[in-house]
């Protein structure tokens, strides 16, 4: 199967990016493909924009990298108790002009350095996601909080109870897309 990572986070040294690049390669090691999609050069979406001149070629990358995968796993911190900015804006420009997030199955994890484990981040992210369509996986949770308990700065993991979470989520995942998931 085909294998989308998402970033909600832009930051280069983002804990979220680190923990989806580990959360790629549990679904890698059971033989699927793997993609992660950078968001930063997709431009907030403009409605005016958008009438004048269509869908931008970066937001039209995302949208078909989306139509093609058959899971989408988003890794998203907490930002002001919601989902940031950029992936709301992701959500936006796919779901317009003919939805591609309905019917796609989604997995949302999140983590970061303080005490919240971005439970509040998930509710809003899945809401919107259901909202349109999409099937998102709630078990298990990979909603972690104090990232530094359980991975180096490097981005590996040193609990190996969360290594244990990131392969039991690639499995569930897939159990989903394979029954569930419409291209
Ligand atoms: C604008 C902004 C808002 C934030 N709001 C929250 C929040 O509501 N809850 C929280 O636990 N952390 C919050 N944080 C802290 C982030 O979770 C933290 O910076 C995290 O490391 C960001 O994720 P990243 O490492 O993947 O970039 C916020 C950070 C920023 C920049």
């Amino acid at each position: 199967m085909e294998i989308l990572g998402i970033c909600g986070s832009l930051r280069r040294e983002s804990w979220n990016l680190k923990l989806l690049h580990r959360e790629m390669e549990a679904f890698a090691s059971l033989g699927h493909d793997t993609r992660i999609f950078d968001l930063a050069p997709v431009p907030m979406y403009h409605p005016d924009d958008e009438a004048a001149r269509g869908i931008p070629p970066a937001a039209e990358s995302l949208r078909r990298a989306i139509r093609e995968a058959d899971a989408i796993v988003v890794a998203c911190p907490e930002y002001n108790s919601s989902m940031t900015s950029a992936l709301k804006n992701a959500l936006e420009w796919a779901s317009r002009r003919g939805n591609v997030l309905q019917n796609r199955v989604f997995f949302v994890i999140g983590t970061g350095p303080g005490r919240s484990a971005c439970a509040r981040m998930h509710m809003h992210a899945t809401y919107s996601l259901e909202s349109e369509g999409a099937i998102v996986v709630h078990q298990p949770r990979v909603l972690l909080p104090t990232v530094t308990n359980f991975m180096a700065q490097d981005g590996s993991i040193t609990d190996q109870s969360v290594t244990d979470l990131l392969a039991q989520a690639a499995e569930s995942v897939i159990w989903t897309a394979e029954r569930l998931s419409r291209k």
